[in-house]
């Protein structure tokens, strides 16, 4: 039985773990697909470098096309990150009829469209689950396993650097710069951290999971991104006294044929289901008409976590293979994109005000909700200091336009000192 050949570009922390996986499952993967898997060639940049696994040094090289050229290797599997380049790479492997397994969510939310066609036509299959929440099989969930639902609402905690972040904020009452520093040197944000804390990472996994869940292509721009970097220990601590948990949260909604999809930091009733995922872990929870509430929890990332998504791909295009179905099993999305507007979009929202502590004040605030038919939930006013009252309050569900009135409103509002902060709050499920 001849072996699957496999090239690696990479072999940092996802691709030493695929060479731990495919060396210590060789028996498992042998009885799924019949036939030995092998590691043929390595791409890195340094070939010097030490590597936290051991590799025959004569498979290493600096030049892709020992790779993406080689008529000797079936599957690709692409873990080294990066965009422009990164795709001409897998063209090129997918023009010389090479399977592709690739972990790279930033390629995969821009130029995932292109690449699936090229692949399909080449009769190619492109896999990424490991691209969306590490080690969770959230890909395959929604696109085999929910097969024969209709999706409508999708929430996800995928990003590990900013759910540890918020964690320990809350837990300890620790400021965001003290706990990102923490972070850093633990290994769980990078040196330079802006695409975990302004929510980007978060917003190219929402984007490819609106994409498959939703059966219509959104592109990364349609995703409305906020961070985590304005989040204070105040408003924690008054998040907790309402009952709530502060979570960044990817959103994506389906209401008739219009979706939004959004990531931005938002308050969970403690009771949700995303409400007690901590630390560094990630979750999906779906909500499908027939199904109802389902939830996809576990490590998002990792060495062999992410590393076990990328070999079950490789199983995935091995089945393909032997049933001879290669290229034939993506879905090309059924519906045309609508996005909601402003109108469309509901929502609770948080509210920090600081305002003068006079009469007739608080009255003032009231009409200006009221004017736009927007009701609160919750209020709490506490005296901050002389003359300054803090007003923090939960409204009703409110439209994105209406509420982003009411702020304009509030702002030009003499006796409103500071918008301290804003956030959405989410309630259950809202089918
Ligand atoms: N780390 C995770 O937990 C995780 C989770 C999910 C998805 N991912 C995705 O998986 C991919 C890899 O992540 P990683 O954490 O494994 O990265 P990494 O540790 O930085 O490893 C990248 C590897 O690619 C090689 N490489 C990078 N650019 C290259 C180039 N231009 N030419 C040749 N070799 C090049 C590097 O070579 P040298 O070693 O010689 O420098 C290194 O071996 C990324 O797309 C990432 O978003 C990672």
């Amino acid at each position: 039985m001849e072996a699957i050949s496999i090239g690696l570009l990479g072999l940092g922390t996802v691709g030493s773990g695929v060479v731990k996986i495919i060396e210590s499952h060789q028996d498992k993967l042998m009885h799924q697909v019949g036939c030995p898997v092998e590691v043929k060639k390595v791409l890195v940049k340094n070939l010097s470098k030490e590597r936290a696994v051991e590799v025959d040094s004569n498979i290493l090289t600096t030049n892709p096309d020992d790779i993406i050229k080689n008529p000797d290797i079936d599957v690709v599997i692409e873990v080294m990150g990066g965009l422009e380049e990164t795709k001409e790479y897998l063209q090129t492997a997918i023009s010389h009829h090479k399977h592709i397994v690739t972990a790279n969510k930033d390629l995969m939310a821009v130029y995932g469209p292109e690449l699936l066609s090229a692949a399909s036509e080449n009769g190619c299959d492109l896999f990424y689950e490991a691209s969306v929440a590490g080690g969770i099989p959230i890909l395959r969930g929604l696109v085999d396993g929910l097969a024969s639902d209709r999706i409508t609402k999708m929430m996800g905690i995928v990003n590990g650097t900013t759910n540890f972040i918020l964690t320990k904020m809350s837990k300890e009452g620790s400021a965001y710069e003290d706990v990102l520093k923490e972070a850093q040197d633990l290994g769980y944000a990078e040196s330079d951290p802006t695409a975990d804390v302004e929510g980007l990472d978060a917003a190219r996994k929402m984007a490819i999971l609106s994409t498959l869940g939703f059966s219509m292509n959104i592109d990364l721009d349609d995703v409305k991104v906020e961070g985590i970097t304005d989040i204070t220990e105040e408003d924690l601590q008054y998040a907790e006294q309402l009952g709530y948990t502060m979570k960044l949260i990817g959103i994506a909604h389906r209401e008739g044929e219009k979706v939004e999809v959004s990531v931005q930091p938002t308050l969970l009733p403690e009771s949700h289901p995303l409400a007690g995922v901590q630390d560094e872990y990630n979750a999906v929870y779906v909500y499908g008409e027939a199904v109802g509430e389902t939830m996809f929890y576990g490590p998002g990332a990792g060495s062999l976590p992410t590393a076990t998504a990328v070999v079950s791909d490789v199983v995935g295009v091995m089945k393909n293979m032997r049933l001879g179905v290669n290229g034939k099993s993506a879905v090309t999305p059924q519906y045309d994109k609508k996005l909601k507007d402003g109108s469309e979009i509901f929502s609770k929202y948080f509210l920090r005000l600081h305002v003068s502590d006079e009469v007739g004040v608080f009255a003032n605030i009231t009409t200006i909700f009221s004017d736009h038919h927007v009701s609160f939930e919750k209020i709490l006013q506490v005296p901050v200091k002389e003359k300054i009252a803090e007003i923090v309050l939960v409204t009703h569900q409110a439209s994105l336009d209406d509420y982003e009135t009411i702020l304009l409103s509030l702002r030009d509002l003499e006796a409103v000192e500071e918008i301290k902060s804003s956030y959405r709050v989410e309630g259950g499920a809202r089918r």
